[in-house]
Parts: C-alpha cells; structure tokens; sequence
C-alpha cells in the first residue's frame, strides 16, 4: 500500500500540467509548512532567523526542468539576486540548484555555461554552491556538469543518493569534493537502485561513515534518528572534527531536532525551498512519508 501511495505522489510530481496550474493557484493543502514563501525578501528573514539560532542555511529557488532557454535564463537571473541578498545582508547561507532549472533538459553546454554565470557570481562573494541530484536519467550528465563545472570552480558540489548502487564507486570518484549524502527521493528501477529500506539506510551509513573518515566536507541529509544518533556516536569515537561535516534537514521537518543538534554543538544547515514552484517538490514529500499526506488533509478540510 505505501508503494503505491508514493508512486501516486511521485507520479502527481512529474505532472508538468498540474506543476504549472499550481504556480498560478498558490499556496494550498498546507504547502506553506515545507517552503518558505515566494519572495526573497520573505526568505532573508526566515535564514537571518535560524542564523540567530546557529543554523546555517541553504536557498532552493524552486523549479525543474525549463520548457525552454528564455525560462532557464530567467531562473538564473532570479539565483544571481538571491546572491547579491546573502552577500548584501552577510548571511550564514549557501546555495542549491537543481540543473533542470538551468537547462540541462535542452541543451548540456548551455546548462554549463548558465552554471559558470552562477559560479562566477558566487565565488565572488565566497558562496559555495550545491547542484542537488534529480531523477536518474540525469545522473550521468549532472556528474559530466559538475567535471566541467569543476575544472574551473572549486565552490560547486553535488549529491550522493545511496539508493543507487554505484554511490560507493562515485563518492570514491568525488572524494575531493564537498558532497551531500541523502537517501534519494525519486523512483528508481531495481537494476540501478536498492528498493528495500534497510538496504538503503545502510547503504546510507557505510557512505557516510566512509567520507567522515576523509578531508572533505559532507552534509548529512536526513531527517532519520537512527541513522543522526548512530552518527554522532561516530563522530565522538573517531574524534572527527566539526568543521569537516553538517547535518542537514528540509525546511519545516522535525523543528525540534533542527534546534536540538545545533544547540549540542553540531554544525546544522536547514535546507529552505521557496518560490511559486512548489508542487513537484511538496509531492516529493507527501510520497516520502505518509504522516506528511495526514497533515495535507487536515489542512485541506480546515482551512
Ligand atoms: P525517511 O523519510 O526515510 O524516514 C526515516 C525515519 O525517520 C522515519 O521512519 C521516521 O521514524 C523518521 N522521520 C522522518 N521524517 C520525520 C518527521 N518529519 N517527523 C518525525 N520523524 C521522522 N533527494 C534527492 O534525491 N536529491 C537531492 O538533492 C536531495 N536533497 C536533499 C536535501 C536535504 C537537506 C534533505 C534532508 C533531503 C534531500 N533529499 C534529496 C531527499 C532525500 O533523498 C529523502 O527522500 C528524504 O530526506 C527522506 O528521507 P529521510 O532520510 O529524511 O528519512
């Protein structure tokens, strides 16, 4: 029954129809909860207010796949004032960038180029910039991206799903450079992809625990207790250092465990996606977790 729900949601997420009715509509079915506004006015008082807390964040301006160059260019004219806003307002704050925003859906050496536009910008003012990790038809060229990307720019990294069964070979590939380990959130055959949990969250674990031991930084992504509690006993046996890690979460998951672990002294980023494009992200998080589409409901029947 889960299977199914999450491929109704994952399915519901690749609707290009319903994606563009929903940047007309707006806000609905408790939406507002997991992304933070559309304007970025509006998102530079929601980082300054986990800054105060000793959070660091991350900007997802919402958006996949262009229909075209002039929608890809808009985008990144949209990313190039969202770095003038981090560096004007001195935020605690990095970037996330999905490449079919960009173009890699049309054209691979103009999604390239974009990039280099963005990267000039933010090497300037010293932000790092993540390329987050799509569905995997665009594995392959997101990492041929990132080769070029990096022959160039060291502020650029990218996102390890260890649902896939080459993760281990690829990390060891990128071992120099700054990665995000998640569990991966789209629907995946089972010739390139673990299909069972526990394979997963493993898999998961040897990764993370791999790149711990290493020089390079690493954000661990997840919103799993078990996977953070096991973790952090790593950290403190290895003696590994703060600076070399984070752990990371979604904007509006579990606020308490978000506060909780940069209290205790670890380094936290909260991931925030805003903007009007929301739909394909929101139905990527009602498919993850069924208590998300309870939340969606009574929001739907009480407001
Ligand atoms: P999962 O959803 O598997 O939950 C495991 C357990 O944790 C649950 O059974 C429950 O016990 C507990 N739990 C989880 N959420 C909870 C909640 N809200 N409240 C209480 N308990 C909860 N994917 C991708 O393919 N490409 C990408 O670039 C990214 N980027 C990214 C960035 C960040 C910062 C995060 C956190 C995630 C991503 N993802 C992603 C999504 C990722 O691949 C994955 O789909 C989700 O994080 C869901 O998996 P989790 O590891 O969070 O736990």
């Amino acid at each position: 029954m889960t299977t199914i729900i999450r491929n109704v949601f994952i399915g519901l997420s690749n609707s290009k129809f319903l994606n563009s009715q929903a940047k007309k509509w707006g806000f609905f079915l408790g939406a507002d909860k997991f992304v933070a506004g559309t304007t970025i006015s509006g998102v530079v008082e929601t980082v300054k207010e986990l800054n105060a807390k000793g959070i660091s964040c991350t900007l997802d301006n919402l958006g996949e796949f262009a229909v075209d160059k002039q929608e890809a260019t808009e985008a990144k004219a949209h990313i190039l004032e969202i770095l003038n806003a981090i560096d004007n307002e001195q935020l605690d704050c990095h970037l996330s960038v999905k490449l079919t925003q960009l173009g890699l859906n049309l054209d691979q050496q103009f999604c390239i180029d974009t990039m280099k536009d963005i990267l000039e910008v933010a090497e300037r003012y010293d932000i790092f910039v993540n390329i987050d990790m799509e569905h995997y038809s665009y594995y392959e060229m997101t990492l041929d991206v990132l080769d070029a990307l990096r022959e160039q720019y060291n502020n650029v990294g990218t996102v390890i799903q260890s649902y896939l069964y080459r993760a281990v070979d690829d990390l060891a590939r990128l071992n120099n450079v700054r990665i995000r380990i998640v569990k991966g959130a789209y629907k995946e055959d089972s010739d390139v992809a673990y299909q069972d949990n526990q394979d997963i969250d493993r898999h998961f674990i040897t990764l993370a625990k791999h790149r711990l031991l290493g020089d390079t930084f690493t954000s661990i992504a997840t919103h799993d207790h078990r996977i953070i509690n096991e973790l952090k006993t790593f950290v403190d046996e290895h003696g590994i250092s703060t600076d070399r890690f984070e752990f990371q979460m979604l904007y509006g998951f579990r606020n308490d465990m978000q506060e909780k672990l940069a209290r205790e002294g670890y380094p936290f980023c909260t991931y925030i996606p805003f903007g009007r494009d929301w739909f394909g992200y929101f139905m990527r998080r009602l498919a993850e977790r069924p208590q998300n589409i309870n939340l969606m409901l009574k929001d739907a029947l009480y407001t």
